[in-house]
């Protein structure tokens, strides 16, 4: 059986800055607030007309450029995003597409925040039984269109940035890559993180009064989602460790889902982690949900914090609730 190892990584993120200043022109808000609750000192939206494919694109074409390999050599694609760009179908036929694939299977995986995980998992899984060979495994977001950039929505939408991050994974003999990844799910908590419209569920996907009330807009639970987070990352990197048979000494980098500094803050203090090994970029991009860990991977990278033989460990909580971790050998 071969291993599934990351051989590529990239990343993709819009040029327009928006600091939390330029958010106190559109909604009564402080830089002070934002950074205190989320160490988020800017963020990038698209300009509007924006496909999520056009963020998604040169990340990957960066992540096949770095892992040396022809872009035909990629036989299957994974599109991790909660905002696709139509209704149907997803952004991996599209990303296939654009990417001149001719019939490679493409799918999209719906796990917000969790969705690179959940990614990489399923790639390392096509790999091992021999369904595909080189998985273009895609994390992108485009959240700016969708906020409410008001003071009534000013709660969720001063988090979220737009982005994109890729990584190749490809079947080796070598000994690295994928070595276990833990998944979850609890849909009870489905409605405490969400944007209900449009919804199956009613005739026309939404009424006037629906739209009138903003629930076309993201909703959370902010304190919720703050509980139920920072106990299910701790929990998914126990698991992972675990499963792998190592010790969190061992373990040279956590890459954890850019959700907001505090989070990662309490998480790093209860695994009582060193504080220089758990990456943070979120002061410079916000929250990117499916995007955040692998832009984060790709700079990380960059910044040579991982080399050959490291231990890293990739962790997710989000929306579902859906929450996960990869221990991968770089
Ligand atoms: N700017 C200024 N004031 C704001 C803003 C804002 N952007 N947003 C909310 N407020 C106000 C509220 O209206 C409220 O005002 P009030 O007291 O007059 O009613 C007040 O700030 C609440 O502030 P806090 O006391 O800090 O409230 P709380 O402790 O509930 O914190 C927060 C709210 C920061 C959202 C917290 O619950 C949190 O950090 N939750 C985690 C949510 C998160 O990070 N999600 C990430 C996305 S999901 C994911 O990736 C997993």
């Amino acid at each position: 059986m071969p291993n599934a190892a990351i051989t590529g990584t990239g990343f993709h993120v819009p040029e327009n800055v928006y600091t939390n200043d330029d958010l106190t022109k559109l909604m009564d808000t402080s830089d002070e607030w934002i950074q205190e609750r989320s160490g988020i000192k800017e963020r990038r939206w698209v300009e509007d007309g924006t496909s999520g494919i056009e963020l998604a694109l040169p990340a990957s074409r960066m992540a096949i450029e770095d892992a040396g390999i022809p872009v035909d050599k990629v036989d299957f694609i994974i599109y991790g995003t909660l905002n696709p760009d139509y209704q149907f179908p997803g952004n991996g036929p599209l990303l296939q597409d654009a990417l001149g694939l001719g019939t490679i299977a493409a799918m999209d995986i719906r796990n917000q925040c969790t969705g690179f995980v959940y990614g990489l998992a399923s790639a390392h899984g096509f790999i091992t039984t021999g369904v595909a060979k080189c998985v273009l495994v895609v994390g992108a977001e485009i959240h700016s269109s969708g906020l409410d950039i008001t003071t009534r929505g000013r709660e969720v939408s001063v988090l979220f940035g737009d982005g994109a991050g890729a990584a190749i994974v490809q079947a080796t003999d070598e000994d690295r890559g994928i070595l276990a990844s833990t998944l979850h799910c609890e849909g009870e908590f489905a409605k405490e993180l969400w944007c209900e419209v449009p919804t199956a569920c009613i005739k026309g996907r939404w009424t006037d009064e629906m739209l009138a009330e903003g629930r076309h807009f993201p909703y959370m639970n902010g304190r919720n989602v703050f509980k139920h987070a920072t106990r299910r990352f701790c929990e998914a990197i126990d698991e992972v460790l675990e499963l792998g048979g190592v010790k969190k000494e061992d373990i040279a980098l956590v890459i954890p889902h850019q959700a907001n500094q505090r989070i990662t803050d309490m998480v790093t203090r209860r695994m009582r982690l060193p504080e220089e090994r758990v990456y943070s970029n979120i002061h410079k991009y916000g929250n990117t949900t499916a995007g955040s860990i692998p832009i984060a991977l790709a700079e990380a990278v960059r910044e040579g914090k991982l080399q050959r033989g490291d231990l890293l460990i990739t962790v997710a909580f989000g929306s579902g609730f859906t929450w996960g971790a990869n221990l991968i050998r770089w």
